[in-house]
């Protein structure tokens, strides 16, 4: 009989297994019976932007907490896809810090050339999930919003990638009860516009707390506060953004920092990083970690040790995303095929030990994508995803640290060569800072807008 696979999400991950199991088609190979279920009415996960905030309009929680304006904060040569390179995708060299929707349209150029669309169900959350020991299967339950109603399925093979930057972790801190502003997550914040002449509080030391920091500068705010818990960010902030260490506390719009300095602002935005939560999984299937580079549980970073049949894509800290996400992908799609044996349990458990020993002897920067790299290059190495240069890519890691360091609001400016073509990239027509419009025709554009050459003219 042939057997049945779930996949929860059509993200990046999601898409990625599906587009797995049609490499391995299109070489010949008989496939299990594919059924992706995704909440939203369209795929790209995070990459596909709402306006929305709170819940949808099923009233399930909205997933994406990416913005207007939002560009990739990493080189796109250190996310390219191995199968699908942007050349073929664009036609054309492009630059190498895309907005969200020049990644999305990427994004979905590789699976509409795969034709996989035919296997996701639209509109459709997963609510809960549970294995049946007698069968060795599992009954999936999901709430089918084009028609309100709610069924369920047997599946032999579950993929959970349904993302980790959805939930957010709301801290509180006394005195946001009486906060004359607004407080919102960085999950919440949508247009950096909203905050032109106020005077902002990020919480946070991370990317969101970067990057919201920075569109808020970009797009007008009077001054910028950032606070860190554990490091300062440390980078050369222009002069209306402040770095303080924690907050303390809040008295009307005042907010207080450790050093015993305070500060008025008009909001505050927590960039205070996300929950992994899984609601519609039972306990002894659910993945319970920070966000890490080796969350423990997972042998090779995906096979589910409690249950060879569950499996969870992308659920680790990210320096490399979209080729990690296909690595592990065709690791998965080939446990499930049995191309890859497993070892025992016991095996698993210590080789997964062994990892995590490793991850907690990282200290610098490098230390930490290297190890990621290496990581992906083992999963390449047990399956036929296209080999990369990985060590490449960490060197462009490396490059991008340092123009980050130089000054962080001209580090998209620079561009890179493809790890996978080799082709050069070339500079954007506008430099990051003044690139007000951010959509895909202004991007591929080959000319600067008139208004941009005037803002970056100082005019
Ligand atoms: C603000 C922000 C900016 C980012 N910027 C970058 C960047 O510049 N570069 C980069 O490489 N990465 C970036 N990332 C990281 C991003 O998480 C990955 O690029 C990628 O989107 C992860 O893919 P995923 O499929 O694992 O998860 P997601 O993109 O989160 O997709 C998960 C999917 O699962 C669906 N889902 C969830 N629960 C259910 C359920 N119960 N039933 C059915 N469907 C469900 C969701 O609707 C969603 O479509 C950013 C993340 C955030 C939050
Ligand atoms: N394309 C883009 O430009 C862009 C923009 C935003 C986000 N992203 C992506 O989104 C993902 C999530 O990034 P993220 O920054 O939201 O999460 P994150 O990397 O998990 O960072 C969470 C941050 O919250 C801080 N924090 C947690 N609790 C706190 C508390 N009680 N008080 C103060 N600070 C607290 C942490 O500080 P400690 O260090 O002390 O723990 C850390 O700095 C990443 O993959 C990132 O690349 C991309």
């Amino acid at each position: 009989m042939t057997q049945r696979v779930a996949i929860i999400g059509a993200g990046p991950s999601g898409l990625a297994q599906l587009r797995a199991f049609q490499s391995a088609q299109s070489k010949g190979a008989d496939i299990p019976e594919l059924v992706c279920f995704e909440k939203q009415s369209d795929w790209g996960g995070q990459w596909n932007y709402t306006w929305r905030t709170g819940l949808d309009e099923n009233g399930e929680p909205v997933p994406s907490s990416m913005y207007r304006y939002l560009w990739s904060n990493g080189p796109k040569e250190a996310l390219e896809f191995a199968d699908y390179s942007f050349d073929e995708h664009f036609g054309k060299p492009i630059a190498s810090y895309p907005p969200r929707e020049v990644l999305w349209d990427y994004i979905k150029g590789r699976v509409e050339k795969a034709d996989v669309r035919k296997y996701i169900r639209f509109n459709s959350p997963v609510r809960h999930i549970e294995y049946n020991k007698a069968d060795d299967n599992f009954t999936v339950s999901v709430h089918d919003h084009n028609n309100d109603t709610v069924y369920e399925e047997v599946f032999d093979f579950v993929v959970v990638a349904s993302g980790h930057f959805s939930t957010p972790f709301v801290p509180e801190y006394p005195g946001f009860e009486s906060f004359g502003g607004r407080i919102l997550h960085a999950h919440d914040f949508r247009d950096a516009l909203e905050f032109k002449d106020k005077d902002i509080l990020v919480v946070g030391s991370s990317y969101s707390a970067e990057d919201i920091g920075s569109q808020c500068y970009k797009y007008g705010a009077r001054s910028i506060t950032s606070c860190y818990r554990s490091a300062p960010m440390g980078y050369k902030w222009p002069a209306n953004w402040e770095e303080k260490p924690a907050m303390t506390h809040v008295e009307g719009n005042t907010v207080f920092f450790s050093d015993g300095s305070s500060k008025q602002v008009d909001a505050i935005i927590l960039c205070t990083g996300y929950l992994h939560s899984f609601p519609f999984l039972p306990e002894e299937l659910r993945l319970k970690t920070n966000n890490r580079l080796w969350p423990l549980g997972l042998y090779k970073g995906v096979v589910w040790e409690e249950n060879t049949k569950l499996f969870y894509l992308g659920m680790q800290d990210q320096w490399y995303s979209f080729n990690m996400f296909d690595a592990q992908a065709w690791y998965t799609r080939d446990v499930i095929m049995g191309r890859i044996p497993l070892p025992s349990k016991a095996e698993m458990e210590a080789h997964s030990a062994q990892w995590r020993e490793n991850e907690l002897k990282l200290e610098t920067d490098k230390e930490n994508y290297e190890f990621q790299g290496a990581y992906i290059q083992d999963l390449i190495d047990d399956t036929d995803y296209p080999s990369f240069d990985i060590p490449a890519v960490n060197e462009t890691f490396l490059i991008w640290k340092k123009h980050k360091k130089q000054d962080i609001m001209t580090f998209r400016d620079y561009s890179f060569p493809s790890v996978m073509t080799g082709t050069p990239s070339p500079a954007h027509h506008t430099p990051w800072l003044y690139a007000l419009d951010d959509s895909l025709e202004a991007y591929l554009n080959d000319e600067p807008k008139p208004e941009e050459i005037k803002r970056a003219a100082g005019e």
